[in-house]
Parts: C-alpha cells; structure tokens; sequence
C-alpha cells in the first residue's frame, strides 16, 4: 500500500550549553504507524571531533547514535569501550545504541549501561546463553536486541523474539565501516518482519551495514525501521546533508511500499 500521511516529523529535544538538538523522524503508515530511524554509526566520524560531528548528524535528522564496540576477538578490529560511551551520553540526548561485537558480552553489559547506553545489542553468534545474555541487558535497563550475522539465518532467533525490543540484522560482516552491501540481506528483512506479524510480535527491524543512498530503499520496503550508517554519513561530505538525503530516500522508498 502506499503509505507515508506523515511525512516528516521534528521536535525540539532541548537544549544543553554549546549543543543544539534537534530530533527529526519519519513516521509512515503500514499496516500500523511505523517510526523509520537513522542511526548514524559514529565508527566512521572523526573521533578528534566527534561531538560536532555528531551534531551535524542530528541536524540532518538522526535520532539514535550507534557506537560500534569491537574487541578484536569477535570481530577482527578494536573500536571504544565504557569511557567513551560516558563522553557521548553527557555530549548528546539521543538515545546511545550500543552494538556489542565482542566475546562474553554479558560481562561488560552492566559497564556499558551505566556509562549510559539505551539500547545494547549482542550478537547470537558470540554467546552461549542467548536467553540469558538479553534478560541481563534488560535487568540493566536497556533496550535489548540480538544481532545476526550475514550467514546465521533469522530462523535461530524464533525462541527470542517475544523477548527483545528489536532485532539487528547485519548487510556486512561485523568488523569494518564502508563495506559493501550484501544483497541477500534483503530477503532475510523480510522474513523477520513476516515471522513477527505470524507470532504478534513487536520487535523493531534494524539493519548495519552498507546502507546508502543505493541500497536504504530496499532494506525499508523490505521492513527496516531503524537506518545504521556510518561512511554514508560521516565518509564524505557534509554529515547534516547527508543525513537529510538518507532520511529522504528512506521516506521515499516508503512511498513505494506496495
Ligand atoms: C560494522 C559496524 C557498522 C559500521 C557500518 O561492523 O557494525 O555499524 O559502522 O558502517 P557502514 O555504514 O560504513 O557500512
Ligand atoms: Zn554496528
């Protein structure tokens, strides 16, 4: 159906000394009013200058913040921990979600809820006690997702997804911004998003990895609602503009939904 009544929605977040917050998201119509989100990943911001990127970002309309924690054992790469988490949550408002590539997350999920993370997200694949590992998320507070990787297929999360706020799939292998886009990422969106209306559920679909102006129409036709994009956003150019052209793609490509 062609949807989208509400275009484009902004709201003053308040202000804090030096950093003017502006929230801008894109409600669509589906089935039910959907909230689609960008989710700048900071992984690909210039971290000397990383409050003011950040900013820019919210300018162009990101609502949501992702920080990439990579361990170098998960993922063959090693990103931020707690410290800098703690410096994001007293430079912005918007929620921090925490995207946990590492082993044993469930050992450094209290530190990085109370650095001030919203949302954390472990990955199926890095451990062993699925259940156990989103419950303590939650018991800290945070919204809880569970991330899959380009090769674990959404049918090993059908006994978590009554138990988590969204649901993280990966379009790359974890480890690197500016990666290319795996296509069949795709399909797999779409079978989340048809396993939740079959069960009633109410997770949200996110998707990390690749997303840019040539791929952000098909992961939301597809059912995405919550956009990550690191090089698409802060890689080149301007961070406000190219937030405002992501944001504006994905409106569009709602329009299209049939
Ligand atoms: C990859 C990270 C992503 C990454 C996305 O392991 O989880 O969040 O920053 O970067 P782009 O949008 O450049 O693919
Ligand atoms: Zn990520």
């Amino acid at each position: 159906m062609a949807g989208g009544q509400l275009p484009v929605v902004n709201r003053a977040a308040g202000e804090k000394p030096g950093l003017r917050v502006t929230i801008s998201a894109v409600y669509v119509s589906r089935e039910s009013s959907v909230l689609i989100e960008l989710a700048p990943s900071i992984l690909s911001a210039d971290f000397a200058h990383l409050a003011d990127e950040v900013t820019l970002a919210v300018e162009g309309g990101a609502t949501l913040l992702h920080v990439d924690v990579m361990d170098g054992h998960f993922v063959p790469n090693i990103t931020i921990g707690p410290p800098v988490v703690a410096s994001l949550r007293k430079a912005t408002e918007l929620p921090l979600d925490v995207h946990l590539m590492i082993e044993n997350p469930d050992q450094y999920v209290p530190a990085f809820a109370d650095a001030g993370a919203d949302w954390i997200s472990v990955h199926q694949e890095a451990t062993r006690h699925l259940n156990r590992s989103l419950s303590l998320v939650r018991q800290h507070g945070c919204k809880a997702g569970v991330v899959i990787n380009p090769a674990t297929p959404v049918q090993t999360l059908g006994e978590v997804l009554d138990m988590v706020d969204f649901v993280l799939v990966m379009s790359v292998n974890p480890g690197f911004g500016g990666q290319k886009f795996i296509p069949g990422s795709v399909e797999k969106i779409r079978k989340l998003a048809t396993m939740r209306n079959a069960k009633g559920a109410t997770f949200r679909i996110e998707v990390d990895g690749g997303i840019a102006l040539d791929t952000i129409g098909d992961v939301v036709r597809a059912g995405a609602e919550i956009l990550v994009a690191g090089n698409a956003v802060f890689g080149r150019g301007n961070p406000r503009e190219n937030a405002e052209k992501l944001l504006k793609a994905a409106h569009e490509a709602t329009l299209q939904k049939v």
